[in-house]
């Protein structure tokens, strides 16, 4: 299977469990529906008459929101426009650090010349929060491409040895060209509202990658304990309805345990998945991590 990735570059994305996970899918789906959407690597790689996704943070939707407006020329025309007012380095177009920059910085030569670039552009978007295509570049060129903010709404993020090249263009096609052909919304609510608004109907199918409670990131910070006996109670409830889902979670990971979804998911089905927490080219790579995926349906593909 080709599986696509997101133009987000999701910190935490599955596109690398893709492959097994659709394998898990029901085999037919009519409505996608994906409470916890990060950068949207599941549904894009999902086949679905319909999609319904959600995230709590409005950034994400916003940038979702903003690409999916455009076809891939009219974007690429104007993400090149931010690029070339800035100055930046734009490697898919072949402008890339100069030479005396690369062998002063071996390491770290895109950092050390975008730096000063990439801050004028960070302090205009910080002026006027409403070109949502500067923060989609403030995300391509930072740091391991997170969306951070400061506690009084100002990106802060420094800037990422990294900068728009051909992966990036690939993965803005792909994902312009699925959003050109499919019906898709895109909701900024808690997950909760979120379900509870939808009117469930034969063919919906609801995939779940919620934050982990056992390792850290950006949003992991917004989940703990409480939320997660929330929705499992939540998974009970749909699957009285009868309506099907599937969820992803870590069960160990640098010597924690989910217990939690651990007991919860005896209920159902528990399939262990391979997750790039493991090596798959060396498999005598020790980690404790492991991921799984739980339904409460049985067909598969
Ligand atoms: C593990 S990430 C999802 C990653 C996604 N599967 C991907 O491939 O990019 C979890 C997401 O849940 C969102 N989130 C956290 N708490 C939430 C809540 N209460 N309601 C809805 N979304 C929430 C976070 O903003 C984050 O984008």
């Amino acid at each position: 299977m080709k599986v696509v990735r997101s133009p987000l570059f999701y910190v935490g994305d599955k596109y690398k469990l893709m492959g097994q996970l659709v394998e898990l899918f029901p085999k037919s789906i009519n409505r996608f529906i994906e409470p916890f959407v990060g950068g949207g690597s599941v549904f894009l790689n999902t086949k679905a008459n319909e999609y319904l996704v959600n995230d709590i943070d409005v950034n994400i939707i916003n940038i979702h929101n903003t690409l999916r407006k455009f076809d891939i020329n009219t974007l690429l025309d104007k993400l090149s426009q931010i690029i070339y007012n800035y100055g930046l380095s734009f490697s898919f177009k072949g402008i890339t650090v100069p030479e005396s920059f690369k062998k002063k910085y071996v390491k770290t030569y895109y950092a050390k010349y975008n730096k000063i670039a990439y801050e004028k552009l960070k302090n205009d978007y910080n002026n006027n929060q409403n070109n949502i295509l500067y923060l989609y570049i403030l995300l391509i060129y930072g740091f391991n491409r997170i969306i951070r903010f400061n506690a009084s709404g100002l990106f802060n993020l420094p800037v990422g040895n990294v900068d728009f090249n051909t992966n990036v263009y690939n993965a803005l096609k792909n994902y312009t060209e699925f959003m050109q052909i499919n019906k898709i919304s895109f909701k900024n609510k808690n997950y909760v509202d979120f379900l509870n608004e939808v009117e469930y109907r034969e063919g919906d199918y609801i995939y779940l990658d919620p934050p982990y409670l056992i390792s850290n990131s950006e949003y992991n910070k917004l989940w703990d304990i409480k939320k997660e006996y929330d929705l499992y109670d939540i998974l009970d409830d749909l699957n009285d309805k009868g309506i099907k889902f599937g969820i992803t979670n870590l069960v160990n990971h640098k010597g924690h345990v989910n217990e939690i979804i651990k007991t919860w998911g005896k209920k159902y089905k528990i399939f262990n998945i391979n997750s790039n927490y493991i090596s798959f080219n060396d498999n005598t790579i020790k980690t404790d991590s492991k991921e799984i995926f739980v339904t409460n349906y049985e067909e598969c593909i």
